[in-house]
């Protein structure tokens, strides 16, 4: 019986090790995740490893129950899903720093890292691991994550494990890889955007007599109002925009200017123009 129950407690051991997640790079991105996993995502801090060279940045992390360290290679040992998350000049040289420790049988791979394939990844560990890409954005902070996963045929079953883990924070979608890199303008690079446009609108709403405050508060609503119409109904832009036009009216005449000075044009050529150098990133980065 007691053996029974020293068995029981080893597998248990076992398991909770083996359940926790490493994030490789607690920079923004690796910082944003931490906090989903643990705020929204069900995730006791105590199963999540973030990690940077300069760990003692994360001391507001390791205070909230985190376990961070420098050390790759002992977040690794102790976890089974390791998420890479370190700018693409910086990822080859911290796989070399955590090859021995990866086992491919317990160990899954997910990389946010921009412009590097499943296949650079795989030849540069000389690893079987299964590794799939992933792409969330700073909003899986709060759960609201739009993440993109892609596979190949090195990712078996860390597609599935990616989809289980994202969906808790926010809403997910699978691409094909040659798809990441756009994927990387429209959803990471995107939180960006729109932000900007959020803070164009505040301050317009400055100008034409609003505090600060209260400007940014009613465009940011204003915002989240027009995406839960798509999000939430079934709402296409065009359709909703028909329905706050009035004919010879003020959001007319307003869209109208915007449009003559650019604005759908400047937002398509921002992202074009961020997809060109997130292609381009791994290759001028290293
Ligand atoms: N930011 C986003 O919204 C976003 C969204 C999706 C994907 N991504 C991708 O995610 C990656 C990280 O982006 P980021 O914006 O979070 O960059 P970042 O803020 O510069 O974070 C990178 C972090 O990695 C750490 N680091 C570097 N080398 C390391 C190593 N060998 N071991 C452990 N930690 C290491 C750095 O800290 P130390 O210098 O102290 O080591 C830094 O904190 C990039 O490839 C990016 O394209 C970013």
């Amino acid at each position: 019986m007691s053996d029974m129950r020293t068995m029981a407690s080893k597998r248990k051991t076992t398991s909770r090790t083996t359940d926790r997640i490493a994030i490789l790079g607690g920079g923004n991105i690796g910082r944003a995740m931490a906090s989903g996993f643990a705020s929204v995502g069900g995730f006791k801090p105590d199963r999540i490893y973030l990690t940077r060279r300069q760990a003692k940045e994360l001391g507001s992390f390791a205070r909230r129950g985190f376990r961070v360290t420098a050390d790759n290679a002992e977040a690794v040992t102790n976890s089974s899903t390791i998420i890479l998350a370190v700018r693409p000049g910086q990822l080859l040289g911290l796989l070399d720093g955590i090859r021995e420790s990866l086992d491919p049988k317990r160990h899954i791979l997910m990389s946010t890292v921009t412009g590097v394939s499943i296949s650079d990844i795989a030849r540069h560990l000389d690893s079987t691991a299964p590794i799939v890409r992933v792409m969330p954005n700073t909003s899986v902070a709060i759960g609201e994550s739009m993440t993109c996963l892609a596979a190949n045929g090195r990712s078996g079953r860390a597609l599935g494990a990616a989809g289980t883990l994202f969906d808790r924070v926010g809403h997910t979608l699978v691409i094909s890889e040659e798809q990441m890199t756009p994927a990387t303008a429209l959803c990471a690079c995107g939180i960006a955007f729109f932000l900007r446009a959020i803070r164009a609108a505040s301050q317009g709403g400055i100008e034409i007599g609003f505090h600060a405050d209260e400007a940014l508060t009613m465009a940011a609503q204003t915002a989240r109002g027009a995406a839960s119409l798509l999000l939430d109904g079934t709402g296409h832009p065009e359709s909703e925009i028909d329905k706050v036009t009035t004919p010879r009216g003020c959001t007319i005449a307003g869209l109208n200017r915007m449009e003559h000075e650019g604005f759908s044009s400047a937002m398509i050529k921002g992202l074009v123009t961020s997809t060109e150098m997130a292609a381009s990133l791994f290759k001028s980065d290293k």
